[in-house]
């Protein structure tokens, strides 16, 4: 196992480009699945996620070709409809494949999806929606795998009972080749989702964003290949940016997504960091001193779950105490523990919410026993060096933008959690300044 030494206290300073975003490489290379002709997808981060995706979809029966951050994926003769256990385990967007294996092998069989262990992770509403089209889905506890058969999925009207980004992805790839129009009320947000709506209609596919919360998906027989450039990572931006403002640093994002992090922007600017936006670029610096700001998260248009984390480190060098409510996964604050280790004053509470299982986007029964909601930190204070170990990816980032931020060496454990969602990190800071190097522990 690969670990972090990171020497903190050097500001980081320079420009740097976001790769593609993994939300949408990953769910582009299942896209692959609902054409027998070569698709090419350009801007594709080099990630351990997308190699998975691409070992996965090269068990169904895909030659992929990767050439750095392009890959061509093309029908390789041998067929199958079944993702292994293993792969499916290491991989959130496994389960996703369902969709495009319905639609044209009438069969698919998926493990239970692993990724980020950030809460129980369940599909049920993917499930519910699929159910609806007209297939049938059982789980065997005893193989530990999805079964799932449909003679044809047929479009219908579905309403989410609450947002799910991965959920509206996966019944809209199950839609695109289904017998008639589907309509998917309640539909989730993330800009993500209507980059992978361009690529599909890019291939053919007719779907439209028919309210801001409503997807319509009228079904086509076929859809034909073709090529199609990803969208830039915003969650690696909101990475960045903290990272420049908690080492004292300036950073410049040259292939800025600013349009897409206006909760972002405006809490981070509230707190006293710089933003400057011209034309494509941001630069982001911390501004001076920095002022404690409450977050709460929520789906897109809203403050990113997938911020929040980084957003602590923020706090621990702002003025007053700052509070982040954690609406969208019930179990998502394992850095907590670790930025304590490095002085960071953090306690846990639980905010007086009037109707819990409407407000949360999990399911409520879901919620873990002694697991509270959001946190108080007190700030600033010093960081300073420790060992720390990453259990989830956006918490990796945080630990290490910590780390950046601390007096000190600094160990940090688990960072094949990283490598799955950012792409060359360490190079990457290197170049903007930090002193950190990968070592091998053995
Ligand atoms: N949920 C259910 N049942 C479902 C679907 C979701 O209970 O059928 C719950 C989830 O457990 C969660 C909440 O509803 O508590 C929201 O889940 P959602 O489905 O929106 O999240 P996701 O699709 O699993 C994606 C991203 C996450 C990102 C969230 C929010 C991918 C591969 N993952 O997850 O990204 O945080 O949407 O935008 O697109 C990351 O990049 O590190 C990451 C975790």
């Amino acid at each position: 196992m690969d670990i972090f030494v990171i020497r903190g206290g050097t500001p980081l300073v320079g420009s740097i480009a976001l790769a593609g975003a993994k939300n949408v490489a990953l769910k582009a290379l299942v896209a692959s699945l609902l054409t027998d002709e070569p698709l090419i997808l350009s801007g594709v981060p080099l990630i351990r996620d997308v190699a998975l995706m691409g070992e996965l979809l090269a068990g169904l029966g895909r030659k992929v070709i990767f050439n750095e951050h392009t890959v061509r994926i093309e029908k390789d003769g041998k067929d199958s409809f079944q993702v292994p256990l293993e792969l499916g385990a290491r991989l959130r967007t496994s389960s996703m494949v369902l969709g495009p294996l319905l639609a044209r092998r009438g069969e698919a069989i998926i493990p239970n999806p692993g990724g980020c262990r950030i809460g129980a992770r369940p599909i049920d509403r993917h499930i519910e929606g699929l159910v609806k089209m007209g297939a049938d889905i059982s789980y065997h506890s005893e193989d530990g795998y999805f079964h799932a058969r449909a003679k044809k999925l047929t479009g219908v009207t579905y309403e989410f009972p609450k947002n799910t980004h991965t959920g509206t992805e996966t019944l809209i790839l199950a839609a695109v080749l289904a017998e008639g129009t589907t309509v998917l009320r309640n539909a989730a947000q993330e800009i993500e989702i209507d980059d992978l709506i361009a690529l599909l209609n890019s291939m053919g596919a007719q779907i439209t964003r028919s309210d801001t919360r409503e997807i319509t998906i009228k079904g086509v027989p076929s859809l034909h290949g073709g090529a199609y450039s990803i969208m830039p990572d915003r969650n690696e931006e909101v990475t960045f940016a903290i990272a420049a403002a908690v080492t004292g640093g300036r950073i410049t994002i040259t292939n800025s997504q600013h349009e897409h992090l206006e909760a972002f922007l405006d809490a981070f600017r509230k707190a006293g960091g710089t933003a400057e936006v011209e034309g494509a670029t941001t630069t982001y610096a911390s501004g001076g001193a920095l002022t404690a700001v409450d977050v709460t998260t929520a789906p897109h248009p809203g403050f990113m779950t997938d911020w929040q984390a980084p957003w602590a480190v923020l706090m621990t060098q702002a003025k007053g105490s700052a509070t982040i409510h954690e609406a969208v996964f019930e179990s998502r604050f394992s850095y907590v523990p670790e930025l304590k280790k490095m002085g960071a004053d953090i306690s846990f509470f639980d905010p007086p919410v009037e109707n819990p299982e409407v407000f949360y986007n999990y399911n409520w029964s879901d919620r873990v026993p002694g697991f509270h909601p959001a946190i108080r930190i007190a700030g600033p204070t010093h960081l300073h060096n420790a060992v720390v170990n990453i259990t989830d990816l956006r918490a990796g980032a945080t630990l290490v933008l910590a780390a950046l931020a601390a007096q000190g060496e600094s160990y940090v454990h688990g960072i094949e959690h990283l490598d799955r969602g950012y792409e060359a990190f360490e190079t990457r800071l290197s170049q903007l300044g930090a002193q950190l190097k990968r070592i091998n522990e053995e």
